[in-house]
């Protein structure tokens, strides 16, 4: 865990870090192109400009570099990109998250960009502490090679002392903590995780977070109490794996208040996606152990929403399962009967993800009070073409609801667009034998795979489908406060649904 505080005084850290913008484009020639934007901390601009001439700065995005400093032993410059009065959140999010990236091996670093308000503070605390991630659970002879993440970091602010910006800070380190749980999770082999140790895994976490005194408690089902009672979708997902399906949840009540809305999450939890019988290619194959991205996110969330003390009441659903291929998998052509009774022609079992979905979809709706439920799930590559690899979608049978999440996420700087459930699709879903089939057009899969879970909603409920297929699972290079691999992406949005209601 990264520590996370503010300071309004001296700098006591042998690393600042500062932002450096780039000029709007008509400054003068005799000065300098670029600008230093060091919040409240007063430099030697001069002379440190001279320094960054010479070494060719550009200040872009991304671009962070280190120069020996006076009052401290390094300054670090990240990029900002353009100039501008008011940086956006996300721009000193990645900022931030860029330099922290860059100091892993040192211990601590205090941080003095331009941050107008607690809302800022918050933006370049998360960035530091999201980009401040390391993974070497599974080195051996190569671990001790690896630079540790910094331990502490500071926010230098005028605003350290106002309980506002303290508890943005509070929030911005339990955000860290637990993308960091979510990271973890996906990143974890699947020989390391399976629907039973990724139970085990949560509840240990939330033990961690204080259990039940935090608000918390969580359940499981097993395989033999899943098949007893009908959950025909993560039965026929998990049936052909050694490691058998698991159906976690997680209840959060908050503690002496009383709960202003109530909230059902599910994520999509598959530990390894080979497609089952429909084999997936074996080129790209290990990504799929991202699979289990929307379970970790809703479980994390909530773990983290309990800790923030949202008055909001979560009933979170993680159904767990292993898509392999062996002679107990599911056939094309098997029909299955989702929990509650619709059943369903398995036609292509790589399109696994809307059968575990189902199951948990109706389950959360048992609970009769809720005010929206918001399922979680890299479900399509659909969604990868349409909108690549930093975007995430959203779908909706009630556009406010969508418009409302839509319109929070600027404040997380998540990106996530909304796409339509175009009614004329629907048909593609019907089955020559069962209620549905679970595959249909192929054109706009993303839409059509939100079409087969939006027959598993009430239409009176407000539901949101995120698919977050491309931007769970970072495999290319390092950005901004991402890693390689596990993104975390989703958190930061389905905690700030709830802390909208404080
Ligand atoms: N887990 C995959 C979707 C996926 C693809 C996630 C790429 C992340 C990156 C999902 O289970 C899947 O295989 N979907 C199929 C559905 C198809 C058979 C209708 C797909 O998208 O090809
Ligand atoms: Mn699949
Ligand atoms: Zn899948």
């Amino acid at each position: 865990m990264t520590s996370i505080r503010l300071s309004d005084g001296i700098v006591k850290d042998e690393i600042l870090v500062v932002g450096l913008a780039v000029k709007a484009a008509k400054a003068a020639k005799s000065t300098s192109s670029l600008q230093i934007e060091s919040g409240d901390i007063a430099l030697d601009t001069k002379a440190l400009l001279q320094t960054l001439a010479d070494l060719g700065a550009t200040g872009k995005a991304d671009e962070v570099i280190k120069v020996p400093g006076t009052a401290t032993r390094l300054i670090v410059f990240t990029g900002l990109g353009k100039q501008s009065a008011t940086y956006d959140n996300e721009v000193l999010r990645r900022a931030a998250g860029a330099a922290s990236r860059a100091l892993s091996g040192n211990t601590s670093a205090t941080f003095s960009l331009p941050a107008k308000n607690e809302n800022a503070v918050q933006a370049i605390a998360e960035g530091a502490g999201l980009g401040n991630y390391l993974f070497d659970q599974f080195r051996g002879s190569t671990k001790s090679a690896q630079k540790a993440p910094l331990k502490t970091i500071t926010v230098h602010t005028s605003l350290a002392a106002k309980s506002s910006a303290k508890d943005a800070a509070k929030v911005a380190e339990v955000i860290s903590t637990y993308t960091y749980l979510v990271r973890d999770l996906i990143n974890t082999p699947p020989s390391h995780l399976t629907p039973e140790s990724f139970c085990t895994a949560i509840s240990a976490a939330v033990k961690k977070a204080g259990g039940a005194a935090a608000g918390l408690k969580v359940t499981v089902m097993t395989d033999s109490q899943l098949r007893s009672k009908g959950y025909g979708g993560i039965i026929g997902v998990g049936q052909g794996s050694v490691n058998p399906p698991r159906l976690l949840n997680i209840s959060y009540t908050p503690k002496g208040v009383k709960a202003k809305k109530k909230y059902a999450y599910i994520g999509k939890g598959i530990t390894f996606d080979t497609g089952g019988l429909a084999l997936k290619p074996a080129l790209g194959m290990e990504a799929m152990k991202s699979d289990m991205s929307g379970a970790a996110a809703v479980c994390a969330a909530t773990i983290a929403i309990a800790l923030l003390k949202a008055p909001v009441a979560i009933d979170t659903w993680a159904p767990l399962a292993e898509n392999m291929v062996s002679d107990t998998a599911t056939r094309p052509s098997d029909v299955i009967t989702i929990y509650g009774g619709k059943t369903v022609e398995v036609l292509n079992p790589d399109a696994e993800g809307r059968l575990v979905l189902a199951d948990a979809l109706v389950k959360a709706q048992e609970s009769k009070d809720l005010d929206g439920i918001v399922d979680v799930a890299t479900l399509t590559g659909a969604q990868v073409v349409a909108l690549g690899t930093r975007t995430s979608a959203v779908m909706t049978n009630n556009p406010e609801f969508s418009a409302a999440f839509v319109e929070l996420t600027k404040k997380t700087g998540e990106a996530f667009w909304p796409m339509p459930l175009p009614v004329e699709l629907r048909a593609s879903l019907d089955s020559p034998v069962a209620d549905l089939a679970n595959i249909g057009e192929r054109m706009g899969g993303m839409l059509v795979a939100g079409l087969f879970l939006k027959e598993f909603v009430a239409d009176e409920l407000p539901w949101l489908h995120l698919d977050i297929a491309g931007p769970a699972y970072n495999e290319g290079a390092p950005h901004g406060y991402t890693p390689v691999g596990g993104t975390g992406i989703a958190l930061r949005s389905l905690v700030q649904l709830a802390l909208e209601e404080r």
